[in-house]
């Protein structure tokens, strides 16, 4: 199989996905089977003074993308957000429910995930939700906060599927492989708020610290969320349960 993805070789600094012409060149010097875009301008709050950056690297150049892809022959899978969703609904999203984004960042994702369908390209999105493993990620942080005795004040009032990134990779290469098209829900079984996500990461790794339950109103952040980010599927099926991936990966990261 010959792949490309921004993991496997193309770094942001060897190459800006907003840079049509390398993009398509790349595509077109390498020939994968397929393109995994990884790519995404994430900082939300950031995001909202932004506007232009996150659209041009969340939507306009997922479009330049598939169509380079869908005229080299690569089919694309892209990755989209929880966030289109503005968390309204009592039940966990799936795939026919309609988006509304509250903020940049998801506007952006969602121009994208549309760019990214009408391009042509044949395209697979997968939205999924609060990943970790690898990077900076949310259980870092809390890991990072508390070992500096730092005060632990985590919102009780947004839910996430916290989605382990192994287990996200996988999925996606199956899904790949199996020639699903169109948005598809990737996500870990198990959606919780982050204080309680928090307090799992916390015990996995033996870290002592005192999580304190905040609502959203406790922080002045740039960016509205949804309360409701779970996400379900009605095309796939839900991943590992979240707890079991947490502990798997935190076993992993305490051996190394
Ligand atoms: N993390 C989550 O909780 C979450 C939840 C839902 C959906 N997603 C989606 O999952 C995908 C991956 O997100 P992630 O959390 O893994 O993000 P990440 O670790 O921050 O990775 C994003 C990557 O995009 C690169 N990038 C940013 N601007 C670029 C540009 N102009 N050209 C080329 N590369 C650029 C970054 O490189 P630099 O570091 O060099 O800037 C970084 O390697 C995104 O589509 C995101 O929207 C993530």
């Amino acid at each position: 199989m010959r792949l490309l993805g921004n993991e496997s070789g193309v770094p942001h600094e060897r190459l800006s996905i907003t840079d049509a012409p390398a993009v398509e060149a790349l595509i077109a010097a390498g020939r994968p089977d397929v393109v995994f875009n990884c790519a995404a301008y994430n900082e939300v709050d950031r995001a909202e003074s932004a506007s232009e950056l996150a659209h041009a690297v969340n939507a306009a150049a997922p479009h330049n993308v598939a169509l380079a892809c869908n005229r080299h022959g690569a089919a694309l899978v892209h990755f989209s957000t929880n966030f289109v969703f503005d968390g309204r609904k009592e039940e966990p999203y799936v795939e026919v429910d309609e988006p509304s984004p509250l903020s940049v960042y998801g506007r952006s994702k969602l121009e994208g995930e549309r760019q990214v369908l009408q391009s042509g390209a044949t395209a697979l999105i997968i939205r999924t939700a609060a990943v970790f493993g690898g990077g900076v990620n949310f259980p870092m942080r809390i890991l990072g906060r508390a070992r500096f005795g730092e005060r632990l004040r985590i919102v009780a009032d947004q839910k996430v599927n916290p989605t382990y990134a192994k287990d996200l990779a996988a999925a996606a290469v199956e899904l790949w492989e199996s020639g699903v098209t169109g948005i598809v829900h990737a996500a870990a079984d198990g959606c919780v708020s982050w204080d309680e996500f928090a307090r799992a990461v916390l015990a996995d790794f033996g870290v002592s610290a005192e999580v304190e339950s905040v609502a959203t109103t406790a922080f002045a952040s740039a960016a509205r969320r949804p309360a409701n980010g779970c996400l379900a599927t009605t095309r796939y099926r839900l991943l590992r349960p979240w707890r079991q991936a947490l502990k798997e990966w935190s076993e992993e990261t305490r051996r190394h």
